[in-house]
């Protein structure tokens, strides 16, 4: 048989020359061969290490939790130094187990990390051992890569400077079959001046509406209710596609496939949130109630240096017109502290707005330097005692206003989607209110995937307690 010419048929005709050799290997061992996927970083991530966990099922691994496995995959992460290091801990923790396992082990690395022209250098110098190397453009080519190394023999390292066209996927299984993420737009266009991703993701590329609603059909179908739509600034979809589709008008075509419950969204940026997007929002009963809109700081002249283009008066105003228009709404954000520059003057502007936009949860991060990027180069990087003293003030404000807000269903009944059993108590089930609250109550795994009436008996600063109610 050719090879294709078409990159998806091309890469399912990869999958199966990599399915012959694990058979062969299959045979040789005696038992079945094992790949262990670790992931690092945001939600995009997570959604590639799925396909690429699926493409490795194709071929007849077995996934499994731990690093003593046949094929492992670092999925790495590079938005802040210490996640770069956890992934080179990993790395030198695993050399031993390929050596006790006489080498037969493949051991490869993609995302963000290895898009760093230093990174690969590093590897290439002191990780020989490594046998896979690829990137984020290049992510679908995990198949041919694979299929390279099994027959070669030699370390493969495939980074793409820039994304090519975008390559729609191998058609996948998913682990939660009840909820979904979808890809709605690829990288970053908005080069906020601490960040390293729009330097290892590339330039924002939409993809077709008619795309991404056939991939929710098809989920739907498999039995999802929920579907969770994906990019790093969802706001801009649109555009760089030649029709004229805005987000808003996006999530108007969801709202349309029928058997679609909850319509989720990750990240909005404050600096595009349209009112026509407000108003999708709230004239919507699909649409969950629930914003993700990355604050970074309060202050409008760190705003300024950050190349936000918001004030701290307008990420106000956008919070009062949410509530306006979705009294209910959870907001959750996203704050730095440390930014280059940056005095307690500043803080207080943030800790200001904590208080007065009222977040049920905030993610809070010390800035970090990200080679490359401008704010590196900027003077007056805050010293690690500021850095830290301010952390520890904006966390306990955080806390102290999120339990507040996240207290306000009390006592209410509301649907929680059940997403697995409980952790620490096997006699209780976990699951998600529409705005994201996760809630704990009495129940079983029958009730995975299913939304169920639940009151929500106790607060428990960011999550309830509840108990199901009969209906
Ligand atoms: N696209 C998203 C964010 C993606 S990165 C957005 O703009 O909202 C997730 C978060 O990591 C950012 O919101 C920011 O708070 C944090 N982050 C990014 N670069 C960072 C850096 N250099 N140091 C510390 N935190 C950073
Ligand atoms: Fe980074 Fe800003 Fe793009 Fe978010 S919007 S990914 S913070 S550059
Ligand atoms: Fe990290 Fe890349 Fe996401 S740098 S935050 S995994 S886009």
């Amino acid at each position: 048989m050719d090879i294709p010419v078409n990159e998806t048929e091309r890469q399912l005709y990869y999958i199966e020359k990599c399915r012959e050799i694990v058979e062969g290997l299959e045979k040789e061992y005696g038992r079945k061969l094992t790949c262990g996927i670790f992931t690092f970083g945001c939600q995009m991530n997570f959604h590639d290490s799925e396909k690429i966990r699926a493409s490795l099922e194709r071929m007849g691994f077995v996934p499994t939790d731990t690093e003593d496995a046949d094929f492992v995959l670092y999925n790495t992460c590079t938005v802040r130094e210490n996640a770069n290091e956890r992934v080179y801990g990993r790395l030198g923790q695993i050399k031993a187990l390929k050596k006790k396992r006489n080498d037969r082990m493949i051991i490869a690395l993609c995302g963000c990390m290895m898009q760093e022209p230093h990174v690969i250098e590093k590897i290439r110098k002191s990780y020989g051992y490594v046998d896979i190397v690829f990137g984020t453009h290049n992510i679908y080519k995990m198949a041919e890569l694979l299929y390279r190394r099994l027959t070669s023999g030699s370390q493969i390292i495939d980074i793409w400077k820039e994304a090519k066209d975008i390559v729609e996927d191998v058609p996948a299984d998913r682990k939660f079959s009840f909820k979904a993420g979808v890809n709605i737009m690829y990288g970053c266009n908005n080069f906020c001046s601490y960040c390293i991703v729009p330097y290892v993701r590339g330039r924002e590329r939409s993809r077709e509406p008619e795309d991404i609603v056939k991939e929710v059909k098809q989920y739907v179908e498999d039995g999802a209710k929920e579907v969770m739509l994906l990019g790093q600034n969802v706001n801009s979809y649109g555009k760089n596609l030649e029709r004229d589709v805005t987000f808003a008008g996006l999530l108007k075509m969801m709202e349309d496939i029928p058997g679609l419950e909850r319509i989720r969204f990750m990240t909005s940026h404050p600096k595009d949130l349209s009112d026509e997007l407000i108003k999708v929002m709230a004239e919507s009963d699909r649409i969950c109630k629930h914003i993700h809109l990355p604050l970074q700081s309060g202050s409008s002249r760190i705003l300024k240096a950050m190349n936000r283009h918001y004030t701290k008066e307008q990420y106000l105003e956008l919070v009062d017109k949410l509530k306006a228009a979705m009294p209910d709404i959870s907001i959750t954000t996203d704050i730095i502290v440390g930014f280059p520059g940056e005095d307690d003057d500043d803080l207080e502007e943030t800790l200001d707005v904590v208080r007065k936009a009222g977040f049920d949860s905030a993610f809070t991060f010390q800035y970090s330097k990200r080679t490359g990027t401008p704010a590196a180069a900027m003077e007056n990087q805050v010293s690690e005692e500021d850095m830290t003293r301010r952390f520890n003030r904006l966390l306990e404000v955080v806390q102290e206003t999120a339990t507040a807000r996240t207290a306000r269903f009390e006592g209410k009944t509301a649907g929680v989607l059940v997403e697995d059993i409980n952790r620490q108590d096997k006699s209780m089930v976990t699951g998600r209110l529409e705005n994201n609250t996760v809630v704990h109550f009495k129940g079983d795994a029958s009730l995975i995937g299913k939304i169920v009436d639940v009151r929500l008996d106790e607060c428990k600063g960011f999550y309830y307690i509840g108990s199901a109610v009969d209906s």
